[in-house]
C-alpha cells in the first residue's frame, strides 16, 4: 500500500502490548493523525480476531467488508474449521472420527448439548424423537395447499414456520423452560415435513413414521413406503443416508446459519429461526449447489461432452457459468467432507451395484479441473456438494429432495447456533451500511416530473 492511500484509509497493525507480562495483544490504528488502541482476542485455535466493537463510538468509522469474508461475527464452541489446513471438527472431534464412529443422532447432541452423550442420554435423545414425530395431525391440509410442482424447499421452510403455530409456548420468550422440546420437536419433525412433502408432490399418501424406526430409516420409510409394502430397509442406504446427514451437520458461520443466528438475534422463536436459515440454504451457491451439480453433471452428460467444454467455459466469467460443487469460502484446501463423500459414494455405488455414468463424468471433471491452472491459483477444490448428490441418486432420492437432505442434516448446527445465541448476551444482529444513494433530494410533486 502507499503512503497516500494509507493515510487516506488508516493504517493498523498489531504488536504485543508492553509490558510482556501482561500479554494481552492489540492492534494500533492510524487514522486521520490519531492513534487507536482495538484488543485483539484469540480463540482457542489461536485464530486471532481485532475487536471493533468500540471502532465507530471512537472515530466515527466503521468497516466494511464485501461478504463478510473478513468479519466475525460472534463468539462460538460449536464447530473449528481451518480452511488452509482442510480441518474441520465438531466440539473438538475430527470430522473423520464422527464419520467412522459416531451416528448422526449422536452427532445432533454433541453439537447442541456440547458434549458426547452416555449410552442412557443417548437412548433417550433417541426415544425423544420417535415421542415426537409426528405432526399436528391438522398440518396436513397445509400440504393440500401447495401446486405439485411446488419445490419441497418451499414446502419446508413453510411447514416449519407454520409448526410453531402448533405450539404457542414456544412464542413466550422464556426459551429456557422449552428449549430442549423445542430442539428435539423440530429434528423429529423436519424429516416427517420433508417426507410429507416429497410425497405430496408427486401425488402419493403420505406414510406416517413408524416408532420401531431410528431416526434415518424412519426417514426412508416415509419417503419411500407405499400403503400397502414398506420399503425395504438395506443397512448400507440407511447408513449412507445417516452418514450424509451427520457430514451436513454443522459448518459455522456459513450463510444459512448466520442467518439463523440473525434472526435469532432478534429474539424470533426457534421455529421461525429456522424456517429463515431453510430459505438461504437453498441458493444454488449454498445448500442448492447439491441439486445444481447434479443438475450440470446431467447436461455434460446429454451433450455427450468429457467434461472438457464445460470446464473452459466454467474458465470463463463471461459464460454465466460455474463448476459447482468446487470452490469454497473458508477452504482453501481439500473440503474434508468431500474426501470422506467420495470414498463412500465409491462404496455405496459398489454394494448397490449401481453404474452411474454420471460419476465417472465427476471423477473426469475433478481430475482435469485439478491440473488446470485457473482453479489451482484460486485453490478450488470441490466441496462437499461435489459427490453427495450421486450417493443420493443412487438411494433413489430425487434431485429436488437434495437440498431438504442438507437442511435436514443442518438443522442441528442450527439448533446449537441458536442456544448460543439466546444464553449469551447478543445483542440484536445489525449491520451498518455506506451509504452511496442521492444525497438530500426534494419531493417534486407529480405534476412537475418529466
Ligand atoms: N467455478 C469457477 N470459478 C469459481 C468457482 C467455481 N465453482 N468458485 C469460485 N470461482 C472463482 C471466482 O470467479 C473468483 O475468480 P476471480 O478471483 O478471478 O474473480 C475466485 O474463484 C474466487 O471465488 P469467489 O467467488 O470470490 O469465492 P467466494 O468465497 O465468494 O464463493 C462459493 C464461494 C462457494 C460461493 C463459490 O466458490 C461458488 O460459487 N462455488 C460453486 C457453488 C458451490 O459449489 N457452492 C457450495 C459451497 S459448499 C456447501 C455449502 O456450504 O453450502
Amino acid at each position: 500500500m502507499d503512503d497516500q492511500l494509507a493515510s487516506s484509509l488508516g493504517s493498523l497493525k498489531c504488536y504485543w502490548l508492553e509490558p510482556a507480562d501482561i500479554m494481552s495483544k492489540t492492534a494500533e490504528l492510524k487514522l486521520e493523525g490519531k492513534t487507536y488502541q482495538l484488543p485483539v482476542i484469540e480463540g482457542s485455535e489461536k485464530e486471532q480476531g481485532i475487536d471493533i466493537s468500540s471502532l465507530r463510538s471512537q472515530t466515527g468509522h466503521i468497516t466494511i467488508d464485501d461478504g463478510y469474508g473478513n468479519t466475525g461475527s460472534c463468539r462460538s464452541a460449536i464447530t473449528f474449521i481451518d480452511g488452509e489446513k482442510g480441518i474441520l471438527r465438531y466440539r473438538g472431534i475430527p470430522i473423520e472420527e464422527l464419520a467412522d464412529k459416531s451416528s448422526f443422532v449422536e452427532v445432533a447432541y454433541l453439537l447442541i448439548w456440547g458434549k458426547l452423550p452416555t449410552s442412557e442420554e443417548l437412548r433417550k435423545f433417541s426415544e425423544l424423537f420417535t415421542e415426537n414425530e409426528l405432526l399436528h395431525e391438522s398440518m396436513k391440509h397445509h400440504f393440500e395447499g401447495f401446486p405439485a410442482s411446488a419445490h419441497p424447499m418451499a414446502i419446508l421452510s413453510s411447514m416449519i414456520n407454520a409448526t410453531s403455530c402448533f405450539y404457542p409456548e414456544l412464542l413466550s420468550s422464556d426459551v429456557k423452560g422449552h428449549f430442549k422440546l423445542d430442539a428435539v420437536r423440530l429434528i423429529s419433525q423436519v424429516r416427517t415435513i420433508a417426507a410429507f412433502a416429497h410425497r405430496k408432490s408427486r401425488g402419493l399418501p403420505i406414510i406416517y413414521p413408524k416408532p420401531e424406526y431410528k431416526y434415518t430409516a424412519n426417514f426412508l420409510h416415509m419417503l419411500f413406503s407405499v400403503p400397502y409394502r414398506d420399503y425395504e430397509l438395506k443397512p448400507e442406504v440407511v447408513r449412507a443416508l445417516d452418514l450424509i446427514f451427520l457430514l451436513h451437520a454443522d459448518h459455522e458461520q456459513n450463510c444459512s446459519t448466520s442467518t439463523v443466528r440473525m434472526v435469532a438475534s432478534s429474539k424470533a422463536n426457534l421455529f421461525a429461526s429456522a424456517a429463515a436459515g431453510v430459505c438461504a440454504l437453498w441458493g444454488p451457491l449454498h445448500g442448492g449447489a447439491n441439486q445444481a451439480v447434479l443438475e450440470m453433471l446431467d447436461e455434460i452428460h446429454q451433450s455427450g461432452d468429457d467434461g472438457s467444454k464445460f470446464i473452459n467455459a466454467a474458465k470463463d466469467k463471461n459464460s454465466g457459468k460455474k463448476l459447482m460443487g468446487f470452490g469454497h469460502r473458508v477452504y482453501k484446501n481439500h473440503d474434508p467432507r468431500a474426501k470422506i463423500i467420495k470414498k463412500a459414494c465409491d462404496e455405496v455405488l459398489e454394494k448397490l451395484q449401481v453404474d452411474d455414468p454420471l460419476l465417472s463424468i465427476a471423477k473426469k471433471l475433478e481430475e482435469a479441473a485439478l491440473k488446470e491452472s485457473y482453479f489451482v491459483e484460486r485453490k478450488l477444490y470441490p466441496n462437499v456438494d461435489f459427490y453427495s448428490g450421486i450417493i443420493m441418486r443412487a438411494l433413489g432420492i430425487p434431485v429436488e429432495m437434495f437440498t431438504v437432505i442438507f437442511a435436514i442434516g443442518r438443522m442441528p448446527g442450527w439448533i446449537a447456533n441458536y442456544k448460543e445465541v439466546m444464553e449469551e448476551p447478543t445483542r440484536i444482529y445489525r449491520p451498518r451500511q455506506i451509504y452511496t444513494g442521492p444525497t438530500l433530494n426534494p419531493y417534486i410533486p407529480i405534476k412537475n416530473r418529466l
